[in-house]
């Protein structure tokens, strides 16, 4: 697939999202192959666990694609963030264990690709963040869910109205990441050293300490919901064509609350 690199080794599946030029950001391309590599992973028996990263030392995903979400309609925005939901939830509930190896910047969409996967570990250069208020938006793949869930709802709160980015020490210091290491060559040794104590262990076992966890989280389904509605309806706002033109245009957006 052109906009991935995989690597099998030892039972253990690496994949590498691949869109440099976009800093990795997540189009519905990205989107749709990830879920085939999730549902081949979810069938496939060899398969024990993933890990997943991004290409070159500057970002894991810089979100989602604004150039590709700018034009949407309300109707459009819905579906897109429900497929994406579904996606992370895929991740999220998967049977095998899955890490993020985030080695470099994790925003809005980005962020929440990590934070649906079961363990995120990152390099000393890694910034985390959901800017997407900067663009008139809100999280829409479930950052508004698994934010408070991660970091406590207070500090979640503050990120994501702030829009403030943290560095990976930060990150780990709200648990976030669970592992800051220096360079891109040792989080990856990390992520494989992790996973391989991980799938040494009883597999089902390992699922049903998965399918446990995410039990004590499904109350929060409705949650979810109305993140996808709220997210649609910044798309009727003017202040979301001015966000997202104002980083296409490389300026500074000028909301009106309209
Ligand atoms: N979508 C599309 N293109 C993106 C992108 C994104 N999310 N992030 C970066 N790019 C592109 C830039 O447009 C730029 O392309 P050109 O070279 O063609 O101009 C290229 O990647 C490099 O980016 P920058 O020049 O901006 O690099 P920088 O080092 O100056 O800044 C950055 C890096 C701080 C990550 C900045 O790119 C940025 O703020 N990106 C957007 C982050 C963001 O807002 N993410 C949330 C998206 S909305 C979302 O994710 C909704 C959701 O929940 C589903």
């Amino acid at each position: 697939m052109r906009d991935f690199q995989t690597k099998y080794s030892d039972h253990i599946l690496t994949v590498t999202l691949s869109r440099p030029k976009a800093l990795n950001a997540l189009n519905l391309e990205l989107l749709e192959g990830l879920r085939g590599i999730i549902q081949e992973l979810y069938q496939n028996n060899d398969t024990k666990g993933l890990i997943l990263t991004g290409d070159g030392d500057k970002a894991f995903v810089a979100g989602a694609d604004i150039k590709e979400i700018t034009s949407l309609t309300p109707d459009q925005a819905h579906e897109l963030s429900k497929r994406g939901q579904e996606l992370f939830k895929l991740i999220e509930n998967c049977p095998k264990p899955v890490i993020a190896a985030v080695n470099g910047f994790a925003l809005g969409g980005g962020c929440e690709l990590a934070m649906a996967c079961h363990i995120r570990i990152a390099t000393e250069n890694a910034k985390f963040g959901q800017p997407e208020v900067t663009l008139g938006l809100i999280p829409g793949y479930g950052g508004t869910q698994r934010l408070p869930q991660l970091i406590g709802r207070g500090k979640a709160l503050e990120l994501m109205l702030t829009a403030d980015m943290i560095s990976a020490q930060e990150a780990k210091a709200l648990g976030l990441v669970n592992h800051v290491v220096s360079n891109k060559d040792d989080l990856m040794d990390l992520a494989d050293a992790i996973m391989k104590k991980i799938i040494a262990n009883a597999p089902g076992a390992i699922t049903k300490i998965i399918r446990s966890v995410n039990a004590g989280y499904e109350f929060e389904n409705a949650g979810y919901e109305s993140e996808a509605e709220n997210f649609a309806a910044c798309t009727e706002t003017e202040d979301f064509k001015e966000g997202t033109n104002a980083f296409i245009q490389k300026k500074k957006p000028n909301f009106t609350g309209k």
